[in-house]
């Protein structure tokens, strides 16, 4: 069977991106990264997939409606013949005709153990929380934020001492192992 074609939508930094396409090099891997899209012109992860000689497309969401902005990333992934859309620390809500058009072939990762601290600043609600466990999830893109059917997580301890930073790294280390084998899992269920 041919390799699942990835569209990967990011705003930043663009870790977990480059985590998906490094799996996507393994011989047995089943997708391949087609497509990096960001609503920020200068993410620095654009760089990377770039220098990759991977496609990219950027263009800022500002002054733009929500469904207007989607409509344009929708036409992008349907050009480069997308087939599963993965977030990647994409920092913008999705529109529900957007949310709707790519249903059960879109994924997110989230740095935490889902259905727990949704949304944003998880590491140091975790810590203020005083809680012993953390992690990662990935699940399916639903309308709502952070929800959806969960389809893979890793847990790291909170240690004694950790700040935000000290934990979001520990789990972002479990984020990019997590994020290609989540993915790999969804694409093989074509
Ligand atoms: C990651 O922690 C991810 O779980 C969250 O946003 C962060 C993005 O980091 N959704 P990066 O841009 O992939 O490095």
């Amino acid at each position: 069977m041919k390799n699942a074609r990835v569209g990967i939508l990011i705003s930043g930094r663009g870790s977990n991106m480059a985590s998906l396409v490094e799996a996507s090099k393994q011989p047995d891997c089943p997708y391949e990264v087609v497509l990096v899209v960001s609503n920020v012109t200068d993410a620095p992860g654009l760089d990377f997939a770039r220098a990759q000689g991977i496609p990219t497309w950027a263009q800022s969401h500002i002054g733009m409606k929500r469904a207007e902005f989607d409509e344009l990333v929708d036409a992008q992934l349907r050009e480069a013949n997308v087939e599963f859309v993965a977030l990647a620390g994409y920092m913008r809500l999705l529109s529900p005709g957007f949310v709707q058009k790519w249903a059960g072939r879109m994924i997110n990762i989230h740095p935490s153990l889902l259905p727990a601290y949704k949304g944003l600043d998880t590491h140091q609600r975790v810590i203020d929380a005083g809680e012993k466990t953390h992690g990662c999830s990935v699940h399916i893109v639903t309308e709502a934020l952070d929800d959806g059917e969960i389809i893979a997580q890793a847990e790291v301890p909170v240690l004694p001492g950790d700040d935000a930073d000290i934990l979001a790294a520990r789990v972002l280390v479990e984020e990019h192992k997590l994020y290609p084998q989540a993915l790999a899992k969804l694409v093989s269920g074509r």
